[in-house]
């Protein structure tokens, strides 16, 4: 079964419970090294580009192609000339086929070096900024039709300041696409699978939901001393919540499983079975209230 994850995830460190809910740094975190510079917000994903980029490519991963895109695409329902914003764009996988369907896209990254890269790779015609998700001054009030945040929240350590700014540069009735590795499901050291021999069943293991966690993700070798990228693990009552009180309203929830399908073998139809029963990608479509 395929079992390789969207990031490696950091072996042996302890978990780290999410500072907000600490109120101490997380421990197991690196601590700033001293004499050090500061880490800038987007180093870590500077960092970890050149590997990013190829692992995605012009086109996306296979999950991307397969799944993570289309389903972004029709869940965000573009017209063309419609304004969209590709919100931690990355090295601009999803603008690009927004582009390619007709949009006029704009793309915001934390990370220089990905917003290069995106610059790169992409169109003239598609624009790149770096920029914070949560503070995004550098656009307009009410100027998308639509916009769309994938596989990048779980990057960040905050989501109600991406929904406020998403409130505001969206106009009313404008659609919001999230896509999100299943956080009850796909929770970095906090689940995987297991085998029934029993009942030769292959199943989940979850050993945490419901608390907030901040996740170390190991990007080595890529990662420098003192450098992590993190994945914030949250119930979804917090996506749903935050997104409430911004003023959106859920109008879309789809749980996409994995395309991929297991080489005929004695566990083949166990594999088959947990692959199609448990989602690997959360999308959740929200309209911005009129
Ligand atoms: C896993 S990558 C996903 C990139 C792209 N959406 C894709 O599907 O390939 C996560 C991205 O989130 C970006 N990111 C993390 N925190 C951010 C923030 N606060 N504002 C904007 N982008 C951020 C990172 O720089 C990185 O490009």
């Amino acid at each position: 079964m395929e079992r390789r994850r969207r990031f490696p995830s950091a072996r042996g460190k302890p978990q780290t419970a999410h500072p907000r809910f600490q109120g101490n740094r997380a421990q197991g975190a690196p601590a700033q090294q001293q004499g050090a510079p500061a880490q800038r917000p987007g180093d870590a994903w500077d960092q970890a580009a050149t590997w990013y980029d190829a692992l995605v490519g012009e086109r996306g991963s296979e999950f991307q192609q397969h799944v993570v895109i289309p389903g972004t695409l029709r869940l965000l329902e573009v017209k063309p000339g419609e304004q969209v914003l590709d919100i931690g764009c990355g090295q601009g996988v999803l603008s690009r086929a927004l582009h390619g369907v007709g949009a006029a896209v704009t793309g915001v990254d934390l990370s220089t070096r990905l917003v290069e890269l995106a610059r790169q790779r992409s169109q003239k015609a598609i624009r790149y900024l770096v920029a914070d998700a949560g503070r995004l001054g550098v656009l307009a009030d009410r100027t998308f039709d639509a916009a769309a945040c994938v596989f990048a929240l779980q990057n960040m350590e905050a989501v109600e300041p991406v929904f406020k700014e998403a409130a505001r540069v969206l106009r009313p009735s404008g659609r919001l696409v999230l896509v999100l590795m299943h956080p009850a499901f796909r929770i970095p050291r906090q689940s995987r699978w297991g085998w029934d021999e029993e009942r030769k069943l292959q199943f989940r293991a979850v050993d945490r939901y419901l608390s907030p966690l901040k996740i170390p993700i190991d990007l080595r070798p890529f990662r420098a001393p003192g450098q992590t990228t993190w994945t914030y693990h949250r119930p979804l009552q917090e996506y749903v919540t935050a997104l409430a009180k911004e003023g959106f309203v859920i109008n879309a929830l789809e749980e996409w499983a994995s395309h991929k399908e297991s080489q005929a073998g004695p566990v083949a139809k166990a594999e088959n079975r947990a692959r199609a029963e448990f989602p690997l990608f959360l999308a959740l479509r929200a309209v911005r209230s009129a």
